[in-house]
């Protein structure tokens, strides 16, 4: 989110004024604004009504050029947060309405942003005020720089997902309070997110080491919304996962996340039972089937699924293990809703053999993999 402070200019309209504005939230008195913006639907010209604006944007300026207490918390505790950025947007738009009609449909829509909450099913996010939302992605490209490594997170841990893949689809598609299931949690990137959002997770894990290195992270983190995250050591194409939910309370739950091995490209574990070690395409394609049923069995309808992988090259051929699997989910019953594309970090090693894979890529006539998928579907 962007948090610098930047001096723009109110529209044209009013000449050249000044206003700050930022990200930081105002806290708006709520009975003050409503009584505000009424006068606008009093105006009976466009020049009336854009001073009426103009004046009340000055109010928003700050706590300093705020005249009549807007910014001021209302004894009662009915007070907005919202983005001031965002406010004195909307406030513009409704400014530069061509006629009358328009600005009076913009301030009803502001009032409702102000007063109502308007959620679906599946999320938290207040649709009254979707343009808030910066930080939600709804493209299908992700190009992502950087890790987010704050906290306990880390990159310590082989082949780990970046926890902007759970934080992203634990917002649109679970609300606070929720569960959520990742059946190869690895060293709980998964299980940190969900905390930190306020989701009970439950991950499995098939090395011991591994599940108990995912619980000390998990215990280092703040658990300020006091929810449950479980690791359970086990082999998620065997285990009951009914059983596994009836010991923690629970019958279902409404999401699941996996990121299992992308077959035999890095090697987790000696263990025969390990997804990467499984002897061919077919078996792994079997197994992440045993997974899938388990998984799915466990979800609640209408809910979302979402598979993390990459696709191999092995002798001079490009298996594309993302559309195998997803092919896989689709057998299910499962509705596929969307197809992310995103760029991959290069390992330690190939970015130390940079030149080396270009030949390689050169001679072999193929092209060195850059991205992975995520596939979201709808049980
Ligand atoms: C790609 S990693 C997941 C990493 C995880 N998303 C994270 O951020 O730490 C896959 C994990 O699946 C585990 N695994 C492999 N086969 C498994 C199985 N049959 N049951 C449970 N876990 C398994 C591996 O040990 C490995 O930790």
């Amino acid at each position: 989110m962007i948090t610098d402070t930047h001096k723009t200019t109110a529209k044209s309209l009013f000449g050249e004024v000044a206003v700050n504005r930022t990200d930081m939230p105002l806290f708006v008195n709520k009975t003050k604004f409503i009584e505000a913006i009424q006068q606008f639907k009093e105006q009976d010209n466009l020049s009336k009504l854009r001073f009426v604006v103009l004046d009340l944007q000055s109010n928003l300026n700050s706590v300093k050029d705020d005249k009549i207490g807007i910014l001021n918390i209302h004894s009662n505790g009915d007070t907005v947060k919202i983005s001031q950025k965002h406010l004195l947007e909307q406030l513009d738009q409704i400014a530069d309405s061509q006629t009358l009609e328009r600005a009076k449909y913009y301030t009803e829509r502001l009032e409702k942003a102000m007063t109502e909450i308007r959620n679906n099913k599946i999320n938290d996010i207040n649709l009254n005020r979707w343009k808030e939302y910066e930080d939600i992605w709804t493209d299908s490209l992700w190009m992502i720089d950087k890790r987010d490594s704050t906290g306990v997170h880390t990159a310590g841990y082989w082949g780990n997902f970046i926890p902007q893949i759970p934080n992203q689809m634990l917002r649109r598609y679970t609300k606070k309070g929720e569960w959520v299931l990742d059946p190869f949690v690895g060293c709980g990137t998964t299980l940190i997110e969900s905390q930190r959002l306020g989701r009970n997770g439950i991950g499995i894990e098939l090395q011991e080491s591994v599940a108990k290195r995912a619980k000390e992270l998990i215990g280092s983190e703040q658990n300020k919304h006091s929810v449950v995250a479980e690791v359970v050591t086990g082999d998620s194409t065997e285990l009951d996962y009914a059983e596994m939910l009836r010991k923690m309370g629970q019958k279902s739950v409404q999401m699941v996340i996996m990121h299992p091995p992308y077959f035999d490209i890095i090697k987790f574990s000696k263990n025969p039972r390990d997804l990467s070690n499984t002897p061919s395409v077919e078996s792994f394609l079997n197994k992440m089937n045993m997974v899938v049923e388990r998984a799915g069995k466990i979800l609640d309808k209408g809910r979302y699924l979402v598979l993390v992988i990459g696709d191999k090259f092995s002798r001079g051929e490009w298996i594309p293990l993302g559309f195998l699997t997803m092919q896989e989910i689709l057998k299910k019953g499962f509705m596929l809703k969307s197809i992310i594309v995103k760029n991959f970090e290069e390992t330690t090693g190939k970015r130390n053999q940079k030149e080396l894979w270009r030949y390689r890529a050169m001679v072999g006539g193929f092209y060195i993999f850059k991205h992975e998928y995520i596939f979201l579907f709808k049980k």
